[in-house]
């Protein structure tokens, strides 16, 4: 079982060892006006807990003494979110007299995508509201190629999207379909990372300004995807791998694949989506990635599982492949 609560979602997941997913239960946190408050959202996640629990044990048709390990995201994400979760998962583990796993929340996007792709050692850009970043497997750890500089990429369209009135992603995206006016942005990759805030706040001035929203949802979404898929492509052609996986929410964009399945042919490597449930924060990911670690001997003592809200995708140890 996977408990997954970094930020705006509450998931359970129960997964059995041959990767099939039994359950996937969720209920995320919608504020009522701008981002994700923290104390509230860890509310939220407290008080649909229990409901989402039995959904997914329900859906699973496993009982609790069949779950195995408990495993849960220690981060990174938001510190009040993370502590409910964690919460939950201890009382588990301690309740069914099962081991308890702390599962990098990173590392658990990737590895559901390895899982629904069949990819074993792929080039991956992670885009979400939270997290912007290139990565790839090098002797046991997923070391950073290239990061954001400020803020997430999701999280530059989600504001954008907010501030124009269109609502987050994917509305700028559909939107932007709309638009026939592509104005000069600013375009920032600096070697392997990228920088998002100058853009956001240039597309905020066009707005203000007047212009069609349209044409501006056009040209922040392009620059946004062109500015990934060229930290992606520069990965690729640095390590040649042949495998390129896109986890995280901002990889349901379906500008973004269609950029990435473009530069992807041009060196003779392979692109696969993975399911949309499965983009977003989700339990199962959690579930699948401590399964993996449970396997391995990676389990967490109670009294030692703390969590970790800056956490970093390169502090886990990946034993397995
Ligand atoms: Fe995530």
């Amino acid at each position: 079982m996977g408990i997954e609560s970094t930020a705006h979602t509450f998931g359970v997941g129960i997964v059995d060892s041959s990767g099939n997913v039994l359950a996937n239960e969720l209920d995320m946190y919608r504020p009522t006006s701008g981002g994700i408050h923290p104390r509230e959202a860890a509310q939220h996640h407290a008080a649909v807990a229990h409901t989402v629990l039995g959904r997914a044990l329900k859906r699973s048709g496993v009982g609790p003494e069949m779950i195995d390990a408990v495993a849960f995201s220690y981060g990174p994400g938001l510190g009040p979110c993370l502590r409910t979760g964690a919460t939950l998962a201890r009382a588990l583990a301690l309740r069914l007299g099962r081991p308890l796993i702390s599962v990098n929340h990173g590392v658990a996007h990737i590895e559901i995508g390895k899982l629904f792709t069949g990819f074993v050692d792929p080039v991956v850009l992670y885009v979400a509201g939270g997290n912007t970043l290139v990565t790839t497997l090098h002797e046991g750890r997923y070391r950073v190629l290239g990061e954001t500089l400020d803020i997430a990429a999701g999280n530059c369209l989600d504001v954008f999207g907010i501030k124009a009135g269109l609502g987050p992603m994917p509305a700028p995206e559909a939107r932007a379909r709309k638009g026939k006016t592509f104005y000069s942005m600013p375009y920032n990759v600096k070697g392997m990372d990228v920088s998002f805030s100058g853009l956001l706040t240039a597309a905020e001035r066009l707005i203000a300004e007047g212009r069609p929203v349209e044409d501006v949802a056009l040209s922040v979404t392009e620059v946004v995807y062109a500015m990934l898929t060229e930290v992606l492509e520069r990965a690729v052609a640095l390590t040649q791998k042949k495998e390129v996986l896109l986890v995280g929410g901002l990889a349901r964009s379906g500008r973004l694949q269609e950029m990435v399945r473009e530069m992807v042919r041009v060196h003779g490597a392979e692109f696969r989506p993975i399911p949309d449930e499965y983009l977003g924060d989700n339990g199962a990911m959690i579930a699948w990635t401590g399964l993996k670690m449970f396997q391995h001997g990676q389990v967490t003592p109670v009294e030692e599982s703390v969590v970790r809200p800056k956490l970093r995708i390169d502090d886990t140890e990946v034993r397995w492949l």
